[in-house]
């Protein structure tokens, strides 16, 4: 079914990068669809914590903020991406606060209100303009009810891109993008949206792993389907794996935001002895990949299931102020921050690969773009630093803002496209498939492409992804589609873009270590790995 409208700009994505974006389109004139696959809130951008680094404070700098950006990243971040980026922090927060974020502020002692900035792990200063604890649900909620209110946004939940649309170009090697189809997952059926310009801001692909911070929708489907619509992607070896996420038989998914450590917490064992300063000098405060691999490393040699994050030493009411989710969150489990260290278990977080884009947030695809976590911009090299990843949405959706602008009056011809042809598949009748392979996935991607790796673990990993891509592939081929089937389909294909680039480093760097190559190679100067299709 066609959907009546070309639309300018359609954006796939709700996050911060999908509905910043939007809206700077929308306010100048724009007619832009969003989509989001499940409800408007479901993406990473509701649940952050922390908050988003930028330079305010007087003894900090943006030369110090990038130096920490470039040393997070192990020597692969692209310098001028870094630049432009934290050049454009301070201008990010006032955007944000124009739009109704409230962040917490702090009063000075002559009186004046100020942001509150907190301090997280790489970042050798206070940086993190953040609302409390729950800093993403604030930008997040602000966005949507500002997206609501203008009439250029049309938004659309439970709309799940199935394919993107393609032409080729006269040159017979490059593409142009025409739209994409796309399920109504309430109505299950098939559209074809066709649309000038296309974004993906789909965020990251953490659900490939069994423990996750991640909610529902990191599924990779932009990675995916950019990668099958031409694209190149790049780095998606380096999976970050947070420290801190809770460690508890019925809590879900629930981070423990590095704020914590920032804020005086203590990495314990459960004897109570400290244990960071025997792997870093920063400690706590070291980048996400060396707290992670310490935490990973404990548990394995000393055979337990978590280690303890304590900030019980804080008074309560600096707890209650500061942590006020995390406490409530905890203390639903039974664990009383105010008094009790909190278990706490490494677990995937971010995806600092995906599609390769350059500086306007532009892919390999005329008219396709790639905005937030799902792209790869330079930004993150081999680890992205702490509260840098929402600096990233913004700053990029405003980039894309500002090309997709001087691009739209030139494109006007438009192709016939065919619908979204069902009449050779049925319904399935065996979905148990479905969610045997999403278990079977996760669980080999955690124990063979964690934190710690190996040739031989690799090589486990992708001939099992072999076989159910074969088998996913048949099913997909045979039966109509439905939301779950769509995300295994792109996740087994996320799961092999890893492996391969993983398969590719021979050494260990940043986020991607391997106990075949334990040395980071400064031999040669470090090269981003590239997959072209
Ligand atoms: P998301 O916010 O994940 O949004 C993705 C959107 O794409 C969703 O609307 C989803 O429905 C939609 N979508 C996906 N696939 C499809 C499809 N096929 N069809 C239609 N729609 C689709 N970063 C920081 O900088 N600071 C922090 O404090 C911080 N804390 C974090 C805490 C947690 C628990 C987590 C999980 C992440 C945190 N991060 C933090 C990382 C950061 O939140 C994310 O990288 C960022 O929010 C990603 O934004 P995004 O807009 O790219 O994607
Ligand atoms: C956190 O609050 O620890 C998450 C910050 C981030 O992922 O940038």
């Amino acid at each position: 079914m066609l959907d009546s409208k070309i639309y300018d700009v359609l954006v796939v994505g709700s996050g911060g990068a999908g509905l910043s974006l939007a809206l700077r389109l929308a306010e100048q004139g724009v007619q832009v669809a969003v989509l989001s696959k499940f409800a408007l809130t479901m993406g990473s951008t509701y649940y952050a914590q922390g908050g988003i680094s930028a330079v305010f404070d007087a003894d900090d700098s943006i030369e110090s903020h990038i130096e920490d950006t470039l040393d997070a990243g192990a020597g692969l971040c692209n310098p001028d991406i870094v630049r432009l980026t934290v050049t454009h922090g301070k201008s990010s927060i006032d955007w944000l606060q124009q739009h109704g974020v409230a962040f917490t502020e702090e009063q000075t002692a002559t009186g004046e209100k100020v942001l509150h900035l907190n301090r997280e792990g790489g970042h050798s200063h206070r940086r993190i303009v953040h609302t409390a604890d729950a800093t993403g649900k604030a930008v997040s909620l602000s966005l949507i009810e500002r997206a609501k209110e203008h009439s250029n946004i049309y938004l659309f939940e439970h709309h799940n891109v199935v394919e993107l649309i393609t032409r080729q170009n006269t040159d017979k090697t490059t593409k142009t993008i025409v739209g994409a189809y796309v399920l109504d997952s309430q109505k299950q059926q098939v559209k074809t949206m066709l649309a000038k310009i296309v974004v993906l801001a789909t965020g990251g692909a953490s659900k490939v792993y069994l423990y996750s911070t991640n909610p529902q929708s990191a599924t990779g489907d932009g990675i995916a389907l950019a990668w099958r619509a031409g694209c190149r992607v790049s780095n998606l070896e380096f999976m970050q794996f947070h420290p801190t996420c809770l460690y508890h038989p019925n809590a879900k998914s629930f981070l423990i935001s590095e704020a914590v450590r920032g804020e005086g917490g203590r990495l314990i064992l459960p004897d109570g002895s400290p244990f960071m300063h025997n792997f870093d000098e920063r400690a706590e405060l070291a980048p996400r990949d060396i707290v992670a691999r310490a935490i990973d490393h404990e548990i394995k040699k000393r055979g337990i299931d978590c280690v303890y994050l304590d900030i019980s030493h804080k008074s309560e009411a600096f707890i209650l102020e500061h942590f006020p989710t995390i406490h409530r969150k905890c203390l639903k489990f039974g664990i009383d921050i105010t008094k009790q260290p909190i278990p706490v278990v490494p677990s995937a977080h971010y995806t600092c690969g995906g599609v390769v884009t350059d500086s306007y947030a532009r892919t390999d695809i005329d008219n396709l773009y790639a905005v937030g976590e799902v792209a790869c911009t330079g930004l993150h090299g081999a680890n992205r630093m702490a509260s840098n990843s929402l600096l990233e949405c913004l700053v990029f959706a405003e980039r894309a803002c500002v090309d997709i602008l001087q691009k739209l009056p030139a494109i006007t011809n438009f192709s016939q496209v065919p619908d979204w042809d069902e009449s050779q598949v049925i319904d399935s009748d065996e979905e148990v498939v479905v969610s045997h392979n999403w278990d079977e996935l996760r669980h080999f991607m955690w124990d063979y492409v964690g934190i710690v790796r190996t040739d031989k673990r690799l090589d486990r990993a992708m001939s099992r992804i072999e076989l159910l891509k074969k088998e996913i592939g048949e099913y997909y081929s045979n039966f109509r589609v439905t939301s779950d089937l769509l995300e295994l389909r792109n996740l087994v294909i996320v799961a092999e873009l890893i492996v391969r680039c993983a398969q590719q480093r021979k050494e260990s760097r940043g986020l991607h270590y391997t106990l075949d190559y334990p040395e980071t190679d400064n031999s040669k100067t470090p090269q981003n790995t590239v997959l072209t299709p």
